[in-house]
């Protein structure tokens, strides 16, 4: 039955080819066939894109790496980006909540009482959020970050966390004194010296923009393109197996790729009311490998897939209609997504010899 119908796809499929017009595409919308997909998903550029204002340099993204691991950035000199937003976790924490500036240890095993009031995001992929379709690349401008959107640009978001006494911060300093005293500690390491003069060409270049552009410049670095179901959607068209396909047209067909749409899966808008969970506003995230960042949604209040999934039955309400024994075909679709082909690397040191990646052990 499988081969039968994969043969009668890729027989489609050749047609298509063969007179290159889209209705030879079967548009029955029947539940078991692959369909035309191209007005509502598409695949994610397989290189990052960089704003004209801070392009790319090899030295700036290591730069970023090593502030991005470094718990200098940080009031008490405990806490790093990576505390919460770590490869082991798909560059997330895994937690419901994150602990900051008084924590100890990673994931969920961390502890402490400085817990943020939301569940942190992942920070794959963050190159494309806002992205629709891979043919944007020329002129993108990637933006809409945080639950609320509150941020543009990943160079303004970066330096949020820095002053936030719960994320960074600590209680020792005030918001205003921190990136100035970033600054003066960060001067005192030739390492680092040396590293922003390269990166970016200028003399005293270790300003708090500067510091922000590179950490933006490593976020870019963590992209993971080329999952099967990017492959399907470029016209592999065998890649996807019958409940793969079946979760597709179920995800369809119940409402979800209204909003979860493009390359992102995402629409990066603000549903009003709509919120799945607690009445809230919040973005729609990015559905890209979902595998490696449970648990879900603002408040983390899903604990698994299945769980988030099943959070959508009878939400007639924001138009969504799927039923119980939708979600597992829903759930292996979504899972096409993943891929672990993204970076994990780890440096070994960061410049000022504190612990790599802040009380993390
Ligand atoms: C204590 C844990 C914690 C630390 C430390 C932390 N973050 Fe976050 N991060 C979060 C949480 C929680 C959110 C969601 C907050 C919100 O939406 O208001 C978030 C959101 C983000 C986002 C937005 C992602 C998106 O898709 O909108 C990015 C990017 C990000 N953090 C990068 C960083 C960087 C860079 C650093 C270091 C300078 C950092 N974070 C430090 C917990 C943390
Ligand atoms: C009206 C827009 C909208 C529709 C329709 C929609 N979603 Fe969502 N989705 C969202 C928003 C907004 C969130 C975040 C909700 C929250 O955090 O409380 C979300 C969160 C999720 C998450 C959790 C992602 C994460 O990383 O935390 C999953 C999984 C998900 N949606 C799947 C689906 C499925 C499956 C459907 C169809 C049954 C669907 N969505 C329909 C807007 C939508």
């Amino acid at each position: 039955m499988r081969l039968f119908k994969i043969a009668l796809i890729t027989l489609g499929y050749i047609a298509l080819i063969g007179c290159g017009s889209p209705e030879n595409i079967d548009t029955t919308e029947n539940d078991e066939q692959a369909r035309d997909y191209s007005s509502i998903f598409s695949s994610l550029p397989t290189t990052s894109i960089y704003p004209s204002n801070n392009p790319y340099n090899e030295t700036k993204e290591y730069l970023g790496e090593l502030l991005y691991w470094d718990p200098i950035l940080s009031g008490d000199q405990n806490v790093s980006c990576a505390s919460c937003h770590h490869p082991d976790f798909g560059w997330a924490d895994g937690r419901k909540f994150s602990i900051g500036s008084d924590g100890i240890g990673l994931g969920p095993a961390r502890y402490g009482f400085e817990v943020t009031p939301l569940h942190a995001p992942t920070i794959m992929n963050v190159a494309f959020t806002g992205i629709n379709s891979s043919e944007m690349i020329e002129n993108f401008v990637s933006g809409g970050y945080f639950w609320d959107l509150r941020a543009d640009t990943l160079e303004e978001q970066a330096l949020g966390p820095i002053k936030n006494p719960i994320e960074m911060l600590g209680y020792n300093m005030s918001e205003q004194e921190i990136l100035p005293e970033i600054v003066i500690r960060l001067q005192s390491i030739p390492e680092y010296v040396e590293l922003f003069e390269l990166a970016f060409a200028e003399k005293a270049a270790i300003t708090s923009v500067n510091i922000a552009k590179a950490i933006a410049t490593f976020e870019r670095k963590i992209i993971s393109p080329n999952t099967r179901f990017d492959n399907f959607l470029l016209g592999d068209q065998t890649i996807l197996t019958q409940q793969e396909i079946i979760g597709l047209n179920k995800f369809i067909d119940g409402g979800c790729a209204r909003c979860h749409k493009g390359s992102m899966l995402s629409d990066n808008l603000l549903h009003e009311g709509e919120a799945i969970i607690a009445n809230k506003v919040v973005r729609t995230p990015s559905l890209r490998n979902i595998s490696f960042t449970a648990p879900y949604m603002h408040d983390g209040s899903r604990e698994s897939l299945i769980d988030a999934i099943a959070a959508y039955e009878d939400r007639g309400d924001i138009d969504v209609n799927i039923e119980d024994d939708d979600f597992n075909d829903i759930a292996t679709f979504l899972k096409t997504l993943d891929t672990d082909k993204f970076y994990t690397g780890k440096p070994a040191k960061v410049p000022s010899n504190l612990p790599v990646g802040g009380n993390i052990d």
